[in-house]
């Protein structure tokens, strides 16, 4: 990894640039909830012209704590199933499989839209059992390098909010219909939150915006042989976990606020 990297991207691509730049902000703070030193190397590494992600520095707790539990099941996942096959849906320029260490006998797919595996793959060098792969999620092409014969955990993170709910439908029967043992992983955004997302001025000068938020009484109807392991709210981690300790009892207070409970939620489901 040498050399700067010109990335100019617009839409819901660019937004990867703001939750790089959060892991880059937790690694440098004094006490980081992940600690990716990837993040700062990459993010250090980039030239781009998308102005005030420093408005975002608030969520850098519950980037970063979203981020560690989705590291720590995908831990559990690969412990259990160590020729098992992770599906990295709309991985942007995350580390993520430098960071859990992908054994050899995995199968692991990074995907997200063209235009960003092309950076992606100017930015990493991965092993060789970790497969970059260019496609829009609920588009068939990408299929074709899943392999269907093994167990499989899917892992999107900060994606299914930007895609309308018929797409987040599709995606997510093709996996349950096409592998064995899918277990999903993904976090998900109160419909309030879809409303405001329209008046962020960065999300608005990027012209993107969150599409679905979530409805979990349509998606257990729609996806009846899920069975939930987990819910979780991210407020509730991050005021676990933040290490400024003066921001603790705001977002514990916060995260009890009824309608900031469901604001970011991590969701975990197993087919069976
Ligand atoms: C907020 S970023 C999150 C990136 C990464 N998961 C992370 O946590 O840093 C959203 C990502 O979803 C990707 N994305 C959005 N729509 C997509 C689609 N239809 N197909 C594949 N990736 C998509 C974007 O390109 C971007 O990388």
């Amino acid at each position: 990894m040498t050399g700067t990297e010109k990335v100019i991207l617009r839409g819901a691509a660019a937004t990867l640039l703001m939750t790089l730049y959060l892991r880059s902000q937790d690694a440098r703070s004094s006490r980081p909830i992940l600690d990716d030193p990837y993040a700062v190397e990459v993010y250090d590494r980039i030239e781009h012209d998308v102005h005030g992600l420093w408005q975002f520095t608030g969520d850098r707790a519950l980037v970063a704590c979203r981020a560690a539990i989705l590291d720590d099941w995908i831990r559990d996942f690969l412990a259990a199933e160590p020729d098992g096959q992770v599906l990295h849906l709309g991985c942007g320029l995350d580390s993520r499989p430098l960071r859990v260490g992908v054994p050899t006998s995995c199968r692991w797919l990074d995907v997200d839209l063209p235009e960003v595996m092309a950076i992606r793959r100017r930015l990493y060098e991965f092993p060789e059992q970790v497969v970059q792969v260019s496609g829009s999620v609920p588009d068939d092409g990408w299929w074709t390098a899943v392999d269907p014969a093994r167990p499989t955990l899917t892992v999107a993170e900060g994606l299914f909010m930007y895609l309308p709910p018929q797409d987040v439908h599709t995606v997510v029967d093709r996996i349950v219909g096409g592998t064995p043992r899918a277990v999903l992983a993904f976090d998900a955004v109160a419909d309030w939150i879809v409303t405001a997302s329209g008046w962020t001025p960065v999300f608005r000068a990027l012209g993107t915006g969150f599409r679905s938020g979530w409805e979990p009484a349509q998606f257990a109807h729609r996806h009846p042989t899920l069975r939930e392991l987990d819910d979780i709210s991210v407020y509730d981690e991050a005021a676990i976990r933040e290490s400024r300790l003066w921001l603790r009892p705001l977002l514990s207070a916060v995260g009890h606020l009824p309608a900031l409970q469901d604001a970011m939620r991590l969701h975990r489901f197993v087919t069976g």
